[in-house]
């Protein structure tokens, strides 16, 4: 297994960025995903790196090995586009074997390698079918058994289970972290699907736009975004983000709410502010505890069911459809629409962010126990 580095690596078709220069290191053995709305330069990032595509500028190395202009062959990476794309006159061994014999290694050593990853996967009982009988998630298990019984450098999969029913996409994610835990082989995975990322990821690479908006764990992501896009993109729903105006020590929210800002962030926060003391607050929906005493008010707009929960939504100013948030809340109480309630924030779980420049202020974010009021 091998790092892989991406030093200014871009890619232009004609005068437009598919990907704006980018710089990464990805570890030996870790495991990092790509995420972002399509068309954001995720596959382009990923084939750059296999040697699909050429890069217009920058550095890519392997292992510490520049392979920038290497071929793809000779970049010891196994590329799984979609799990599917198995030989359908080839029995499974044979798909799996394939590549192995390609690469001329030896019969007995053949044998012993699909054998010990066939185990892995536990499609030993599938060794002598063809993949037409099989099922889908078998089929996939093969194809992942190809990609793994080459012991590549690396492993590049883009988007490999996207074309899965939601069920089976979750039974597949669970199979390809087991097997990376178990293996620890580097991987760069693309998906546009958030809680893929959140769940497969050690770091996530969030881009948009042909840019990488944050680089950082499912937890960085989650609980300290760097700008309002990956506030907005990461979580389902996304933060709540309601804007207000900062004066006096406190932010005045629609609705006549008012949150008052922890004593120790207050020179910070004053000099990220945007114009006239505009700020953005942001908030998950579980930072939320609706009760009868809060601080802050507002009015039932919505509530969904989710099973476990209940999600609220919840209308700052009693009316309009912009002052609302998302809050998690007790599926068991009954919360009639346009009913007025109360509830307050967790201050260590809100962010703030410049409506202008859409950057968090990094007040609160470091060091969630220090900023506990
Ligand atoms: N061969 C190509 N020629 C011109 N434009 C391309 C080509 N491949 C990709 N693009 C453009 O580059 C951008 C990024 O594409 P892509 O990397 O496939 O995005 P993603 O995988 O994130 O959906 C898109 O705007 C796409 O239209
Ligand atoms: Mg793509």
């Amino acid at each position: 297994m091998a790092t892989i580095q991406l030093e200014q690596v871009e890619k232009k078709f004609g005068e437009v960025y598919a990907v704006k220069p980018l710089d990464l290191t990805i570890g030996d053995g870790e495991f990092v995903v790509l995420l972002g709305p399509s068309g954001c330069g995720k596959t382009t990032t990923l084939r750059m790196i296999s040697g699909l595509e050429a890069v217009s500028r920058g550095e890519i190395r392997i292992g510490g090995r520049n392979v920038t202009w290497a071929h793809p062959a000779d970049r010891d990476i196994a590329f799984v586009f979609q799990l599917f794309a198995l030989y359908p006159h080839m029995t499974v061994w044979q798909n799996i074997a394939f590549t192995l014999q390609a690469q001329s290694v030896s019969g007995d050593e053949t044998k012993r390698r699909v054998a010990e990853v066939a185990r892995l996967l536990q499609i030993e009982h599938l060794l002598n079918l063809r993949p037409r009988g099989l099922s889908g998630g078998d089929r996939q298990r093969v194809a992942l058994a190809r990609a793994l019984v080459r012991r590549p450098a690396a492993f590049l999969m883009d988007e490999p289970l996207g074309a899965l029913d939601a069920d089976f996409r979750n039974v597949m994610r669970a199979e390809i972290k087991r097997l990376h835990l178990a293996q620890h082989a580097t991987t760069v995975y693309v998906t546009h699907d958030q809680i893929e990322a959140m769940a497969l990821g050690d770091r996530i690479v969030v881009m948009s736009a042909a840019e990488v908006q944050q680089v950082g764990t499912p937890a960085d992501v989650y609980y300290n975004p760097a700008n309002l896009f990956v506030a907005r993109f990461i979580g389902s729903p996304g933060m709540n983000l309601v804007e207000g105006i900062y004066t006096n020590g406190a932010i005045q929210l629609p609705g006549g709410n008012r949150f008052p800002v922890p004593e120790q962030w207050r020179n910070e926060m004053t000099s990220g502010l945007g114009e006239d003391g505009r700020i953005v607050v942001g908030f998950r929906p579980e930072a939320v505890t609706v009760n009868d005493v809060g601080a802050l008010a507002a009015r039932v707009y919505a509530d969904d069911l989710y099973g476990a929960y209940s999600m609220l939504h919840l209308s700052l100013d009693g009316e309009n459809p912009e002052t609302v948030i998302h809050a998690r809340a007790d599926r068991n109480a009954d919360y009639p629409i346009d009913t007025p309630l109360r509830f307050d924030l967790d201050p260590r779980q809100v962010r703030f962010f410049n409506p202008k420049s859409q950057r968090a202020i990094p007040v609160g974010a470091l060091n969630l126990e220090a900023a506990r009021v």
